[in-house]
């Protein structure tokens, strides 16, 4: 499974233990950037994932700025994007389930390593449960 992953210097350290953490799993990881701690513009990764993940280049996504915000509402600009923002493994649970959400927002400067890695786990593992939230998903699309 292909992972793409995109942060600005605000999540570009927790970037590198995902992306370290995803190989070792066995993912193939599709780095987007950015490649140090030097201020960029979290919009640009946010809509280099999006696009990559609506245009099916990776199944999933995952970005991450200093708080999740930003990036995440920039990725959620990209029609067939859902980027949820995500602070706990709930609701990395619930976001698949419920959501079925294709990118993962992280905050670099909000959560731990440990905590990230574990939502990390469970956003990827989890399956949508369809049914009842199936419409709900189409009435955001219809938007
Ligand atoms: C960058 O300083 C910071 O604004 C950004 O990483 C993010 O938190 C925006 O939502």
């Amino acid at each position: 499974m292909k992972i793409a992953l995109g942060a600005d210097h605000g999540g570009f350290e927790l970037k590198e233990k995902i992306k370290t953490h995803l190989i070792k799993n066995g993912y193939e990881v599709l780095d987007l950037g950015t490649n140090s701690s030097d201020s960029v513009d979290y919009p640009e990764f946010g809509h280099a994932v999006g696009y990559t993940v609506a245009e099916k280049k990776a199944e999933f996504g995952i970005v991450i700025c200093g708080t999740g915000i930003g990036i995440s509402i920039a990725a959620n600009k990209v029609t067939g994007i859902r980027a949820a923002l995500c602070t706990n493994t709930t609701m990395a649970r619930l976001t698949r389930e419920h959501n079925n959400a294709n990118i993962l927002a992280l905050g670099g400067r909000i959560i731990g390593d440990i905590l990230a890695l574990e939502m990390v786990d469970t956003f990827l593992t989890t399956e949508f449960q369809g049914g009842r939230h199936e419409k709900r998903i189409t009435k955001i699309e219809n938007v």
